[in-house]
């Protein structure tokens, strides 16, 4: 028998992607093949990564190309291509272009890496994950979202910096659609087993929710001439190494659900399973009544959002 590498595609060379690209590579994952539209970026970034290794001391390889048949024989594929938010945009407000470009990554993954697992990233993303299994027909566990990582990455850095304590210990979960709706589980949250309701007064716990909430338009607001792509990208790495080390590890992703938390035909931010079968299980979590009137209330936004976005694929 011979062991080969795993192959992880990145479709999108832009910050988030090649961050990703860089990120992957560093923790040889597998070798790394970039891909974009635009000329000379994959093949420029996928040279400089490849540069990199030996200083780096990695030995994925790492290609780039415009064409997309370079994902074949990908095991994981990650989608990051698409435009990014500006000063005063939600995510949602990126529809209409992004489901395009989705609409034409899904063809060429089906074409090409047809048994991959796919990690979406692009926003707004519980729709365009929708989006890009529906068009690709893959099987639903085959095709997951990337938004419940960043999102309690960015809750788990304020409360570290609040109590000045490590990261490490810090473990959330945030549930719910990648937007301004999106539920993050106080009850949930912990700081090394201790819940963060013993360690710190509601009020802050209510402006670290809200910060966090809004981690992502306060990068955009600083940088104005686009969104965060290091905290994205890492966390969508994290996800990628669950699936090839099959780490069956418990993080909230977008998920399809049917059926569970009542809730059916849509794409939303859930515990699941994530492991070398891509979404193994879905967890459901006994949610109060108002957390499951919030996670309703999320869900209700994507699945009109997915609405339009079938109609622009139409
Ligand atoms: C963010 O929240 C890009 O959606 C990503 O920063």
């Amino acid at each position: 028998m011979t062991l080969r590498r795993r192959k992880i595609t990145v479709v999108g060379a832009g910050n988030v992607g090649a961050s990703a690209a860089l990120y992957l590579a560093e923790r040889e994952l597998g070798d790394v093949a970039l891909v974009d539209v635009v000329e000379g970026i994959p093949e420029g970034k996928g040279l400089d990564l490849l540069q990199y290794g030996p200083v780096g001391r990695f030995d994925s390889r790492v290609t780039g190309s415009q064409d997309s048949r370079l994902m074949e024989g990908s095991d994981v594929v990650v989608v990051t291509a698409g435009v990014a938010r500006k000063p005063g945009m939600t995510r949602l407000d990126l529809l209409q272009t992004n489901a395009r470009i989705i609409q034409s990554v899904a063809k060429n993954i089906q074409a090409h890496a047809p048994d991959a697992i796919v990690i979406v990233i692009t926003n707004p993303l519980d729709v365009m994950t929708y989006l890009l299994w529906k068009l690709t027909g893959f099987p639903a566990h085959r095709v997951v979202g990337q938004a419940g990582v960043l999102d309690g990455a960015r809750f788990s850095a304020f409360i570290a910096q609040e109590l000045d304590v490590s990261v490490e210990d810090i473990s959330t979960l945030v549930l719910g659609g990648h937007g301004d709706d999106m539920v993050p589980l106080v009850r949930y949250t912990t700081v090394s087993g201790i819940p963060l309701a013993d360690l710190l007064p509601a009020d802050r716990i209510t402006a670290l929710v809200d910060r966090a909430r809004n981690g992502g338009a306060e990068i955009v607001k600083l940088l104005k001439t686009g969104s965060a792509y290091y905290a994205p990208a890492a966390s969508g790495v994290q996800m990628v190494e669950a699936v090839v080390k099959d780490k069956k590890r418990i993080l909230a992703c977008s998920a399809h659900l049917s059926g569970q938390y009542g809730l059916s035909d849509v794409y939303i931010g859930v515990p699941v399973v994530l492991g070398g079968g891509g979404v193994e299980k879905i967890i459901e979590l006994k949610l109060t009544d108002a957390e499951r009137a919030a996670l309703h209330n999320s869900a209700k936004i994507y699945k009109e959002a997915i609405a339009d976005a079938l109609k622009v694929v139409a």
